[in-house]
């Protein structure tokens, strides 16, 4: 855990990164282009031939990337625009022994090295290396898969961000964990995306915004830790719900945990329950709107509807609520920056700090 910053003087970034397109824009090339994103888990691609094209961080940096399962079982993350003239080359999912670009046949194995190229019989130095699709640098954490837009740039390894959640939850069997498509959605905020995750890192709101939420949670026991790219909070479970039967290789064995709520720099929130895990992906579309992707894995589908883990829409409508509220306040002339609340607002201070690392030009 690292020492944390003291913030009983500090004030919150100024108001007017939440209006200003010049720093949405450097927060786009500084921050997102070079960051580890979530993408899907290994259990989408379980046989060799397998492709799955995605699309990076959609409606912001529209990155077509292709994950692949070669004959050898091997994974591979590529670029999925072809070499010659830049057409998609797969549009869907599909399974496949090699790629071929649809616009003028060139093939391409499933590793993304260059096969063939019909019409390519007189050129010179053909093919080269750079006739192979680039390789998109990706990672894996447990079953769970990140890829990074950037090669030579990356605001840190992806083994940093994952760092304490491996540590801290290394009893979990996320293997065990099955996608659920009916807990799998998109929500459109209309908000900039920095609110949405700084409503996230704070449980000091729970009992304003959740009052359901707030019977759940033992909130006088609320406490969050800061890592060096991502911050945990604790939710502690009130007497009589649902909490992990932690084993004894948890450092947290013998305490009532409901929650781990994970906040991955800079937009992603791993919450995990007593039922499975819920991935929260805060996708910027504009300096004012952002849209939230939640995607779910299930554990134990019978503690679904039991504790902190229970009703999430509800809980993510009334977030979004007071959050598109916020948009509209930080907008007036007359609101400035505000202050930290110290027991509370730890990792609203670290996302900030965060983020000024790396584009100083916020203020
Ligand atoms: S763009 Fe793919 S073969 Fe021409
Ligand atoms: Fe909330």
């Amino acid at each position: 855990m690292l020492e944390q910053k003291d913030i009983r003087g500090a004030y919150t970034i100024s108001a007017d990164f939440y209006r200003n397109e010049k720093l949405f824009a450097l927060v786009k090339e500084n921050i997102f282009a070079r960051s580890w994103q979530f993408i899907t888990d290994n259990g989408r691609l379980k046989a060799p031939g397998h492709a799955v094209p995605i699309t990076m961080l959609d409606g912001l940096l529209n990155e077509p990337i292709l994950l692949t399962r070669d004959s050898d079982d091997q994974l591979h993350c590529l670029s999925n625009v072809c070499t010659h003239r830049g057409n998609i080359i797969a549009e869907g999912e599909c399974h496949v022994g090699s790629l071929r670009c649809r616009y003028h046949g060139r093939r391409f194995e499933l590793d993304g090295s260059f096969a063939s190229a019909p019409g390519f019989e007189d050129a010179i130095n053909f093919p080269s290396s750079t006739d192979n699709l680039p390789c998109v640098p990706f990672g894996q954490w447990k079953t769970m898969l990140f890829a990074n837009a950037s090669t030579t740039n990356q605001l840190f390894a992806l083994p940093e961000l994952v760092a304490d959640m491996d540590h801290r939850l290394s009893w979990l069997p996320l293997e065990n964990f099955l996608f659920d498509s009916t807990g799998t959605r998109e929500y459109l905020v209309k908000s900039n995306w920095a609110l949405y995750c700084e409503n996230y890192l704070e449980g000091m709101h729970i009992p304003y915004v959740h009052p359901d939420l707030a019977t759940a949670l033992d909130i006088k026991d609320y406490r969050s830790e800061i890592y060096k790219y991502s911050n945990l909070q604790v939710g502690i479970a009130s007497s009589a719900q649902e909490c992990f039967d932690l084993p004894k290789s948890s450092p947290d064995h013998g305490q009532r945990i409901g929650g781990y709520y994970y906040f991955l720099f800079p937009n992603m929130m791993f919450n995990f329950y007593p039922w499975g895990l819920s991935i929260n992906v805060v996708q910027p579309l504009s300096q004012e709107l952002t849209k939230v992707l939640f995607i779910s894995y299930v554990w134990d589908a019978s503690k679904r509807a039991l504790g902190a883990g229970a009703a999430l829409d509800r809980v993510e409508r009334e977030d979004e609520e007071i959050v598109e509220k916020v948009q509209k306040g930080v907008k007036s002339r007359f609101y400035k920056r505000g202050r930290y609340a110290p027991r509370w607002e730890k990792g609203v201070s670290h996302f900030h700090e965060l983020l000024k690392q790396y584009v100083p030009e916020i203020e």
